[in-house]
């Protein structure tokens, strides 16, 4: 076997024991497939570390910034009490529809409101609402915008919030120095900023998997 099929079979293997699709996420996935949505969501194990992370922040209100269809959507929410609320922010209202759908089969659109635009033109529509503090923020869309998404997580959350940008080693391209696509740079600003701002504590790690070579930054928001 080679190295990138025991990847794959480990992350099947630890999918199928722990983090299986169930009706409502696997058919999420195959209308976001059959509406011709790009193949990019996280995976299920990806899906149930997001629903972790927020069970464990005791989250009442998540932000996400990039829904597709709605899939990593649905396993957030599914972390929210009775009374809880998250807004995804989507850019096409193409995949906003789709995830519209896919949120309401899963019984979860009391909960949860989809917002069409461009995420750097919603966040301070959405700021201007003066919403409580959001207790964790999912940051998963254009990646060229990573730096300033973490600049308006950290307005829109408070002390103990836990933000969780995605995709951060791009196959390794994140180290190479000859690489200077708008994608790498937005995700070195990104870690630069978790680095370095006083508000922030965090650290990143390497995923390997059926999705390829990636990976994730978590930071804890300070005060
Ligand atoms: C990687 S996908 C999100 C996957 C989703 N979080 C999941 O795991 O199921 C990125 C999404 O961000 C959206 N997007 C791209 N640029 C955006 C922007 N400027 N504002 C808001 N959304 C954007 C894309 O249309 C796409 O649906």
């Amino acid at each position: 076997m080679s190295e990138s099929q025991a990847w794959d079979a480990v992350d099947a293997y630890f999918t199928d024991q722990l983090a299986p699709d169930d009706e409502i996420t696997a058919a999420a996935l195959r209308e976001s497939d059959a509406a011709g949505l790009p193949p990019i969501s996280v995976t299920a194990n990806q899906g149930k570390l997001l629903q972790l992370l927020a069970e464990i922040q005791g989250a009442r209100s998540i932000l996400e910034i990039g829904t597709l269809g709605g899939y990593s959507t649905i396993w957030l929410a599914r972390a929210l009490p009775a009374d809880g609320r998250l807004v995804s922010l989507e850019y096409d209202p193409r995949h906003a529809e789709v995830a519209t759908r896919n949120i309401a089969r899963a019984g979860l659109d009391k909960l949860v409101e989809v917002r069409v635009g461009a995420a750097l033109e919603s966040l301070p529509l959405l700021a201007d609402e003066n919403p409580p503090p959001f207790d964790l923020v999912f940051i998963d869309a254009d990646k060229a915008n990573n730096a300033p998404y973490l600049e308006w997580a950290l307005k829109l959350t408070s002390a103990g919030s836990l933000i969780v940008l995605d995709n951060v080693v791009r196959g390794g391209r994140v180290v190479d120095a000859d690489d200077d696509a708008a994608d790498v740079l937005g995700t070195r600003a990104a870690i630069e900023l978790i680095g370095t701002h006083p508000r922030l504590s965090g650290t990143a790690i390497q995923t390997v998997g059926v999705k390829g070579y990636d990976g994730f930054a978590l930071a804890r928001v300070l005060a």
